[in-house]
């Protein structure tokens, strides 16, 4: 469990699965992943059944006010030996969105990446009509390090996503408000 000043990351327990269906089948929310076939409560059983044996996916739910559910976010595809992850979140709870718990999840998840699990290098792929998703990452010290052309196909026309990475040295440097 790691502790924010508002935000919680806590394990994912399968009372979340209610919740995850109604927004991973929400395209408001969606639009801004890679999920876009409707997703069934088995899918979810068995995502979350998954979850014990992934040894390079960390992934985390996001509480606020000790136990409200608002959505979750993750470490995936973590290479060991080069100690580089990948990060993702959505805060499914559109009413819970813009205030701010988004920045506080990401930066549990950053000190939880570089301080616990030694990593030296966090990325993410962002759509590029994600502004708020953008605005958040530049604000926790990520930087654009490249832009994949027409990468995704999303609402009827082609996006380009952004890649991202903050290095730990880079991190330990960062100076938040
Ligand atoms: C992206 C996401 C995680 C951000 O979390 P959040 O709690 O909603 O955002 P925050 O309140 O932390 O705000 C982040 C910043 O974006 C700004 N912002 C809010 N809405 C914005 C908008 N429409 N355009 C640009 N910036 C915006 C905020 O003002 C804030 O900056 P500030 O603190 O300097 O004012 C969340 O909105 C979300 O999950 N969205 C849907 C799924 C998604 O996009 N996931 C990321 C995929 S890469």
């Amino acid at each position: 469990m790691l502790k924010g000043k508002n935000v919680i990351l806590a394990p994912i327990k399968k009372e979340y699965i209610d919740k995850f269906l109604v927004w991973l089948n929400d395209p408001e929310i969606t639009q801004y992943l890679t999920i876009y076939r409707p997703l069934t409560r088995e899918m979810e059983e068995d995502w979350y059944a998954s979850l014990k044996d992934r040894e390079s996916d960390i992934i985390f739910a996001i509480l606020i006010d000790q136990t409200k559910l608002i959505g979750n976010c993750s470490i995936m595809n973590i290479i060991w030996t080069d100690r580089v992850g990948t990060c993702g979140i959505f805060i499914g709870d559109k009413n819970e969105q813009g205030k701010g718990y988004g920045t506080e999840a990401m930066k549990l998840l950053m000190g939880y990446g570089f301080n616990t699990l030694n990593l030296n290098r966090l990325d993410l792929k962002v759509n590029d009509f994600n502004s708020r998703a953008i605005k958040c990452y530049q604000k926790l010290g990520f930087v654009e390090e490249g832009r994949m052309r027409e990468a995704t196909f999303v609402n009827g026309k082609y996006h380009d996503q952004i890649l991202m990475s903050i290095l730990q040295k880079e991190w330990k440097n960062t100076k938040y408000e």
